[in-house]
């Protein structure tokens, strides 16, 4: 039993409060036989209406802001994954709730930008990140500015200041966590102004035929301004931070024509103590109370898929942790943003077992931040940039396994298929046989559906899965929370985090109210 209370508060004069005991809600269902008594759905429903009821809008100021990023997670990627970590933990998968599914505010975020009606993670990075929609594969410049406008996206007019900028301006600390490159599109959202997001490094900006003086590289704007000031950078990457006749500590080649080690200009321009790491064992060995600036860089590229092999590979649980211990060292609080990148990268494969399992990560991510934060200070948003094609095929049996074959088959070719496809994707003739005129279905049972590198059947064939154009949920926990429900603007969420932390140009609580610090009670 659980004890509710519930507050009337009429013009804050008169407050009422009554305690229900309400039944407990029950997730980790084991049986499908319990989902056929009557009582269960009714006590069920009952127990989130008196959740309900005790909800209680939290209008603190927000010391903390933890931005959490699917990047691709679609709605249809929640569900499944959700009902993926439930199979995996033996319960019956659809009862089952990701951490932030527990979040008491949900809204969604139409993803469109300036100039697609199907965005990329550059073009919404500077939507959720500057509070300002622009053009397809840009970032964090205006929609003034086209892809590959060099001159243009130096112009201090089309530049937009990211939600970091706000923070670093308003004296918190600042931070970034990635599983991609930390040059990768939705990081650098946080610090970067570019006209095209794939000028990584100034390599990059020469290969794409752009004058690297003129067209300043994404790597190195970590050492600029808002990077500067970021004190925590963990993700992948090595490569585009080193000249190309220097190899990193895994052996490779850095690709930089410029012959600047960055990584090594990163640590001598910090005043205090700047640690680098390289491997999880050293992040995991770091003491946050000696540590004033850390970077943390686990891969020459992308970190390794969690289901795949990787070499001292720190998961995304462990980057927020570590990220989370060294900021909030400061007294005036922190902005971080922590990305879940690989779900996209899954997808654009059509490796659906790999996408749900990139989503249980995030989740997992999401959990740690909860039990090293409390509500009352910590404003916690979890969201996607943009969706995918997935979608999960009807009319699979409960709790079915969601990687694997739908318990039906189909009522026209009568062949199995997946639960998950895509709509469009890579590897066209694996999935189709063309003789002449006829075009048949591939008997999946040929086939390693389940796998983890398994792709999944799709419709048009592409060079890559694309992104999908449907709303994505936006889930909040913590102060003004309540603000993020609703339908609205992707480029409205750093607005509502910048008003419930009192950071960014625009109206925050404390032009508003007099100034209110935390709350004395703890989570
Ligand atoms: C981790 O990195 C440190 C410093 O670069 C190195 O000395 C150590 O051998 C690495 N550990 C592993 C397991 O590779
Ligand atoms: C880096 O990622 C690649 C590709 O996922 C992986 O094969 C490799 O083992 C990773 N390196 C380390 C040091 O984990
Ligand atoms: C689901 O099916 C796939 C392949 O058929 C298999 O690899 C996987 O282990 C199954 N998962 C569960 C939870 O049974
Ligand atoms: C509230 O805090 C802001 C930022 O810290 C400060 O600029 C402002 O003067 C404060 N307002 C009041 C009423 O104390
Ligand atoms: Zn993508």
């Amino acid at each position: 039993m659980r004890i509710f209370c519930l507050a009337f508060s009429i013009q804050f004069t008169f407050c009422y409060c009554q305690y229900f005991s309400g039944p407990d809600p029950t997730w980790n269902i084991r049986s499908k036989n319990e989902m056929k008594s009557k009582d269960f759905w009714f006590s069920d429903a009952q127990s989130t209406l008196y959740e309900k009821l005790s909800m209680q809008p939290n209008q603190y100021q927000a010391k903390n802001i933890i931005f959490f990023l699917g990047d691709g997670m679609s709605v249809p990627t929640v569900t499944a994954g959700r009902i993926y970590d439930g199979q995996q933990r033996g319960i019956i998968g659809e009862r089952n709730r990701l951490e932030f599914e527990k979040f008491p505010y949900v809204g969604l975020s139409k993803t469109y930008c300036v100039d697609k009606q199907v965005s990329d993670s550059a073009c919404t990075a500077s939507a959720y990140l500057t509070g300002v929609k622009a053009n397809y594969e840009t970032i964090g410049v205006s929609a003034d500015v086209k892809r590959n406008d060099c001159s243009g996206a130096k112009l201090p007019q089309n530049q937009l200041s990211s939600i970091a900028a706000w923070a670093m301006r308003g004296h918190k600390s600042t931070g970034l966590v990635t599983t991609t490159r930390v040059t990768h599109a939705s990081p650098a959202g946080v610090y970067a102004h570019t006209s095209n997001r794939d000028f990584e490094s100034d390599f990059d900006v020469h290969d794409l035929g752009h004058d690297p003086n003129n067209c300043p590289d994404i790597a190195q704007q970590l050492l600029d301004e808002v990077g500067q000031g970021l004190r925590v950078v963990l993700g992948g990457g090595t490569k585009k931070f080193l000249p190309n006749t220097m190899r990193d500590v895994y052996g490779n080649l850095g690709q930089r024509l410029d012959g600047r080690n960055l990584i090594e200009e990163w640590q001598r321009s910090k005043f205090g103590n700047a640690r680098v790491v390289f491997n999880r064992t050293d992040l995991l060995r770091n003491d946050a109370r000696y540590t004033d600036y850390l970077l943390g860089l686990f891969n020459t590229s992308h970190l390794a898929y969690n289901l795949d092999d990787s070499i001292d590979t720190p998961s995304l649980e462990e980057m927020t942790e570590a990220a989370i211990e060294v900021l909030s060292q400061d007294p005036a609080g922190y902005f971080l943003f922590v990305e879940g990148g690989r779900i996209d990268h899954a997808h654009h494969e059509t490796k659906a077992k790999k996408a749900l399992d990139e989503t249980v990560q995030f989740s997992n991510a999401v959990r740690k931040a909860r039990q090293l934060t409390n509500r009352w200070d910590t404003l916690i948003v979890v969201t996607a940039d943009h969706g995918h094609t997935m979608t999960i095929n009807g009319y699979a049996d409960i709790n079915n396994n969601i990687t694997g074959f739908n318990s039906e088959l189909s009522d026209v070719d009568n062949l199995p298929y997946a639960t998950l496809s895509y709509a469009n994707g890579p590897n066209y003739k694996k999935f189709y046989k063309v003789s002449g005129n006829e075009v048949d279905r591939v008997d999946l049972r040929t086939l390693n559906i389940g796998h983890k590198k398994a792709r999944y059947p799709h419709g048009v064939p592409m060079s890559e899965e694309t992104h999908g154009g449907g709303d994505v949920a936006v889930y909040a926990n913590g102060p003004w929370a309540h603000l993020f429900s609703g339908v609205y603007e992707q480029n409205t969420i750093p607005h509502l985090m910048g008003f419930a932390a009192c950071i960014g140009p625009g109206i925050t609580y404390c032009n508003l109210r007099p100034n209110k610090t935390t709350s004395p009670i703890v989570d």
